[in-house]
Formats: C-alpha cells, sequence, structure tokens
C-alpha cells in the first residue's frame, strides 16, 4: 500500500529536476518503495513435532508469496519416504523411532526461498488421536491451569475459566457448557500461524501472567518430557482441535 503510494507519487509529481539529475527526495521515495516491495517466497513447513509411527501429514500452507514446493529428506532412519516431493502437502511415511528432518523449498517464478526445516520425532509413545477431553484433562490437573484460571483461583485471578462452569447461566452444569468451554478455548487458536496461538504461547511464557507451566518449555526439542503437554495440545491443533 505504501509502496503504491511511494511509486504514484513519483509517477503524479516527477521530482526530476529539469537538468534530469536525481534530487535527494526523489533517491528517498524510490528507497522506500524499494522496502515495500512484497518480498520474495518464504518456505514454512509447519512446526515441529512429534509423531507415532506410520504416516505423518506435513503442509506447506503456512509459506508466504510462494506457489512450488520441492520437499525432500535431509536425515533420519533409513527407510522413510515423501509421498510427494511437490505438493503443497505431503506425508512422512517413517516406521522406525528417530528423529527426521524434512527439508521445504518454495519458489514463486524463478525465486527461490531459503530452505526451512522441519523436525519430526517419531515415537510409539507421541500423543496420537488427541481430542478435547485430553486437552480438558490436562487443564483441570490439579496445580495446573485451574490453579489460576478458575472462579477461586489464584490472584491476579484471569477471566478465563478452564473448570466446568455454568456458562450460560441456566442454573446446571452440562453438555452446552462443555461445548461452551471448547468453543472457548478454540477460539485461543491462531489457524493460520499455528504456533503462534494464544493457547499455545500464553502457556509457554511468551508474555504469560501464570508464567511457564509444568510441560509447556517449547524451547526444548519435541520429545522431551519437560514439553510433553505443549506437545499433546500442538498435535491436538494440528489435527484441526476435534472436540
Ligand atoms: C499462576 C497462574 C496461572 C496459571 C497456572 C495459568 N495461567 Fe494462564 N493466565 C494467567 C493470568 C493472570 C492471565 C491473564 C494475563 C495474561 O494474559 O497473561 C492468563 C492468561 C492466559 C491466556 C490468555 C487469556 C485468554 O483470553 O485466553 C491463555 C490462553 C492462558 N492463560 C492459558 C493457560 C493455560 C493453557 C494454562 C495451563 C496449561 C495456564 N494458562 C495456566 C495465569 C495463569
Amino acid at each position: 500500500m505504501q509502496a503504491n503510494c511511494a511509486a504514484s507519487l513519483l509517477a503524479r509529481h516527477p521530482l526530476r529536476e529539469q537538468s534530469g539529475a536525481i534530487t535527494g527526495r526523489e533517491r528517498e521515495l524510490a528507497a522506500l518503495a524499494r522496502l515495500l516491495e512484497p518480498g520474495g517466497p518464504v518456505a514454512d513447513p509447519g512446526p515441529d513435532r512429534v509423531a507415532r509411527p506410520g504416516a505423518t501429514p506435513l503442509s506447506a500452507s503456512m509459506s508466504l508469496f510462494s506457489d512450488t514446493y520441492a520437499w525432500s529428506l535431509v536425515s533420519g532412519p533409513a527407510g522413510a519416504t515423501l509421498s510427494s516431493a511437490s505438493g503443497v502437502t505431503t506425508t512422512l511415511n517413517a516406521s522406525a523411532e528417530g528423529t527426521y528432518v524434512v527439508q521445504l523449498v518454495s519458489g514463486k517464478g524463478s525465486a527461490q526461498s531459503a530452505p526451512k526445516q522441519v523436525q519430526v520425532v517419531v515415537s510409539a509413545t507421541a500423543p496420537a488421536n488427541v481430542h478435547f477431553a485430553d486437552i480438558k484433562a490436562i487443564m483441570q490437573t490439579p496445580g495446573l491451569c485451574i490453579a489460576c484460571h478458575s472462579p477461586s483461583g489464584q490472584l491476579p485471578r484471569p477471566p478465563v475459566f478452564y473448570s466446568n462452569e455454568d456458562r450460560n447461566g441456566d442454573l446446571m452444569v452440562d453438555a452446552t457448557d462443555e461445548v461452551w468451554l471448547y468453543n472457548e478455548v478454540r477460539s485461543r487458536i491462531n489457524f493460520t500461524d499455528l504456533v503462534a496461538s494464544p493457547l499455545l504461547r500464553k502457556p509457554s511464557n511468551h508474555h504469560h501472567k501464570g508464567g511457564l507451566i509444568a510441560g509447556f518449555n517449547s524451547a526444548l526439542p519435541p520429545g522431551d518430557p519437560a514439553r510433553a503437554r505443549y506437545d499433546t495440545f500442538l498435535n491436538w491443533i494440528l489435527a484441526g482441535a476435534p472436540q
């Protein structure tokens, strides 16, 4: 938008002096226009994660300014394959436990992105088929989220309760309240930039008044016991956060 403004300013009010010399202001505007031009392609193969042996779907759809994709296996135990080397999505088929590194380069026209890698830690104990009940069980673990996120929680008390409450004011705590809680938690997910979700950012200590919550240390590699709950939340979100 601003780049367009700068460009149209240049077109409508040529600043070049009669002599043809370029003025300082013109140079400044041209530099601004260049600076604000949309960039080249940026590859994004999605967040590092844990997965069960078998098929792990990967998506490049969070990449920017990209319309071609090149996936490759960089490292990991032998025998793994990728279902597609050029799709916007691909599937890592890996039966052996271990850490696999998959690389994505995206492109637009002749421009290529810098390579970006995603780590998939395959383990038989990785959280799979995660549903809201599993997320709620973590939130309601005594001393965890509900130590603050409940009507009797620690002060300063956040106004968002993860305990079972009569949310619709009909004097009962029932299935309707459960759906309201699900929708409230789901609304803290950013589906266009998964790791930017407040549901992942806050308990992993990014501007969270409650600080770092046990099991949410996202600075550690996937599969580390100290980030096991983060891995569960992430796998739930990667699966579309099913009820
Ligand atoms: C020690 C108290 C404490 C604990 C434990 C705690 N929180 Fe919080 N949380 C807060 C406070 C206070 C706020 C409000 C201020 C802020 O945004 O940081 C908050 C805010 C949040 C928010 C943003 C508010 C919103 O609109 O949704 C999210 C998301 C969140 N917490 C998630 C969690 C999760 C998930 C857990 C457990 C895994 C957790 N918190 C555990 C104190 C806590």
